[in-house]
């Protein structure tokens, strides 16, 4: 039998040996041969990565506003979360969830205090996270208000998600996503989702009905383009949620675990979500994803309704709780006042016409220029920034000081002139 491999491409015969002595040109090779064609990247190949700098093979330098879309919190390899990833996964790389191991017991001491929720699960991640959420609100109605007699499973199981959201790539959370382009060549999608228009509270008040068992929200629409929910309207969903016995879903993978400079983004708003997800910036650069169940959901998953074999593992739970010990109130503090700054420092800029987002999750609306043409002006002058929609996006390592600000900000700025 003959299979296709490397032989042709005459590169990356020693297996193994990761991207040791690989040029940028041979990786680039391999991937576009081997890996199937589903993003559309820029040419940029990154081998190692300190703090806000990362490089490619050849010594190019690149300050990095993008923290691997919000995943990498505390910057590139940070020597403490090295260490004790690198510790545990010397003593106990996994062990299954049959079995209790510390690092999994202390990421979740720290999430539950932090978040002041009740208790929570761990998976691997965003999207994998929102389908235990989805899961958890269809039992918990289907629990308190029985099988209903309509010729459905159970008469209330709808979840209103809203237009312009993301909740991630599998059947149910793009179904749950609130934007068409999602949507297209995947049909047919599962029962059970409407679509309210964000900030609208009279839309969400014609979309709820006796089927509505749960509102599902980002409190800043990530992907959709940094677009942060109004806070009257906030209050507006927290007070038919709690009159209505209808669950209140927050979605915090992307603005959690103080990505906009509370630990959570509900946090700003002063309303308790009934279900928290988590994941990108909790393991500060390792797979996770973390259901946070509030008082009227924590009993809700008994067992053999959910489990996931990666979740809890130790080596990515050892990551989790490094990150999650650095994070108090002068580190958030620290993220406000600096997101605080970017913002400022981009409305001053020719170019912008509005800032958005909240902490160090911020987006910039341009006055005529394309994002895409500006992110890869950006990319060749050595900063690597996001888009979102039509916007820019910004997702500094959490830890970015002022002068690594100003030395990206200023190419940016130099990006938006040329
Ligand atoms: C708000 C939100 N929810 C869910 C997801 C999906 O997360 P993952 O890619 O880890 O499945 C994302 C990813 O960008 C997100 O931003």
């Amino acid at each position: 039998m003959t299979r296709q491999g490397t032989i042709g491409t005459g590169i990356g015969r020693e297996a193994g040996k990761g991207n040791t002595g690989m040029n940028s040109e041979d990786i680039r090779k391999l991937e576009d041969l081997y890996v199937a064609d589903t993003y559309a990247r820029y040419d940029v190949v990154i081998a190692r990565g300190a703090g806000v700098r990362c490089y490619d093979p050849e010594g190019k330098e690149y300050l990095d506003f993008t923290s691997g879309i919000g995943v990498n919190a505390l910057g590139f390899c940070e020597p403490g979360w090295v260490r004790a990833v690198t510790e545990q996964a010397g003593k106990l790389q996994h062990t299954s969830n049959l079995f209790y191991t510390s690092p999994c017991s202390l990421a979740a001491e720290k999430m539950i205090r932090l978040s002041g929720m009740s208790n929570m699960f761990f998976c691997n991640s965003g999207a994998e996270a929102n389908e235990g959420a989805i899961k958890t609100a269809r039992k918990y109605s289907q629990l308190k208000y029985g099988t209903g007699d309509g010729g459905e499973p159970f008469d209330r199981y709808e979840i209103i998600t809203l237009d312009g959201s993301f909740h991630g790539r599998t059947m149910a959370t793009i179904t749950a996503t609130g934007q068409e382009s999602f949507h297209k060549d995947f049909s047919p999608f599962l029962q059970g989702f409407a679509y309210a228009k964000a900030n609208d509270a009279d839309d969400l008040r014609a979309k709820l009905s006796d089927r509505t068992c749960a509102v599902m929200i980002e409190f800043v629409q990530g992907e959709g383009g940094v677009n942060d929910l109004d806070p009257a309207y906030v209050r507006t969903i927290a007070d038919i949620c709690a009159t209505k016995d209808i669950l209140l879903i927050a979605d915090e993978v992307q603005t959690g675990v103080a990505r906009t400079g509370e630990f959570m983004a509900y946090d700003h708003f002063d309303v308790k979500p009934d279900i928290v997800t988590a994941a990108k910036g909790m393991g500060g650069g390792l797979p996770i994803g973390a259901i946070l169940f509030g008082e009227r959901t924590k009993d809700v998953l008994k067992h053999g309704d959910h489990g996931s074999t990666y979740g809890g593992n130790p080596v990515v739970c050892a990551g989790a709780d490094y990150v999650l010990s650095k994070i108090d109130g002068a580190f958030l503090s620290n993220v406000r006042k600096n997101g605080a700054y970017i913002k400022e420092r981009l409305l001053a800029m020719d170019g912008v016409s509005d800032v958005s987002g909240k902490g160090l999750m911020i987006g910039a609306a341009l006055a005529d220029k394309k994002a895409g043409d500006v992110v890869r002006a950006c990319i060749k002058n050595g900063l690597l920034i996001l888009t979102a929609k039509d916007k820019l996006r910004l997702l500094p390592p959490l830890i970015i000081r002022r002068d690594e600000i100003d030395a990206g900000l200023d190419i940016l700025e130099r990006a938006l002139k040329g």
